[in-house]
């Protein structure tokens, strides 16, 4: 495995190999866990070369103390990146990538940013297109992967390359979970015990949600959890939303592909899952 921390190395690196080879690309922040593991081994699986880059991206925060507090763990996460055998990682500073100016990019994603975490997170994904597209530019991946767990931001990086006409295929992958049900995140080790405790309610109703709606409208369904969270102390639900896959605009329209999105705070700590329904 080799780490490389600036973007001349890296490319130089990545250039001797092209041509006919299959570049992979795993774009994360670190704090790497279970659910990253996956993409990157899966990655290995269908490629010649897997990139990892690790990059705690400022300008996808709209909250300074998230960014502060946000779990930077980079020595424990190249000895588990060894030890799958990722062939190369990413690290750059924050002026190799932004250079002079920390500033996000302006995207119209059509609508998509402005749903749900569009809607609590102001300019977030203008700040996760402007750094994957910058990465992008950078290892010029054939394929890249990412989780479904961000399952909105999946979808803005496909509209993201479908409007930069960029050839790279992007691959959403399952969401990973602890064997309570918590889907992993980085976040989840800042999750105090008591607040671990209670976090696996979250995809527990996720899943009752998803076989109220074979027989109930979005309404009901959405009326019921609310109601649920009610009744949760260590849990605040910010938004429960049935909407389209594609869209990702409310809908309770059954024939179509829809999806259930869910964001909640466990204490301090901001939690978001999804089922499909
Ligand atoms: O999902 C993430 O970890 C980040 O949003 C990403 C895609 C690495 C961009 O910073």
């Amino acid at each position: 495995m080799k780490v490389f921390t600036t973007i001349e190395l890296l490319q130089g690196k990545i250039t001797s190999f092209k041509n006919d080879q299959s570049i992979a690309f795993v774009p994360t922040m670190g704090a790497l866990h279970k659910g990253h593991l996956s993409l990157i081994k899966k990655a290995k699986k269908e490629n010649d070369f897997v990139v990892v880059s690790i990059f705690v991206n400022p300008t996808q925060f709209n909250n300074e103390v998230d960014l502060i507090k946000y779990p930077k763990t980079l020595e424990a996460d190249l000895k588990l990146l060894k030890k799958i055998k990722c062939d190369f990682v990413f690290t750059p500073s924050i002026k190799e990538i932004y250079t002079t100016k920390i500033n996000a990019q302006y995207f119209d994603f059509g609508g998509l940013e402005n749903e749900m975490e569009g809607t609590f997170r102001k300019d977030h994904f203008n700040g996760v297109a402007t750094i994957v597209k910058r990465l992008f530019e950078i290892v010029k991946p054939n394929v890249a992967y990412f989780g479904e767990k961000d399952f909105q931001q999946l979808q803005i990086i496909k509209k993201l390359v479908a409007l930069e006409k960029l050839p790279i295929k992007i691959i959403g992958c399952k969401i990973f979970r602890e064997k309570d049900g918590l889907a992993m995140s980085s976040r989840n080790i800042r999750l105090t015990k008591t607040h671990r405790k209670a976090a696996p309610f979250i995809y527990k109703i996720l899943k009752k949600a998803k076989k109220k709606f074979i027989k109930k409208n979005a309404d009901e369904v959405i009326k019921w959890v609310y109601k649920k969270f009610e009744k949760q102390t260590n849990l605040k639900l910010e938004y429960f939303i049935i909407a389209t896959e594609t869209s990702l605009k409310k809908s309770s329209v059954k024939d179509i592909k829809l999806r259930a999105f869910i964001a909640v705070f466990a204490g301090d700590v901001r939690l978001i899952d999804n089922i499909s329904l």
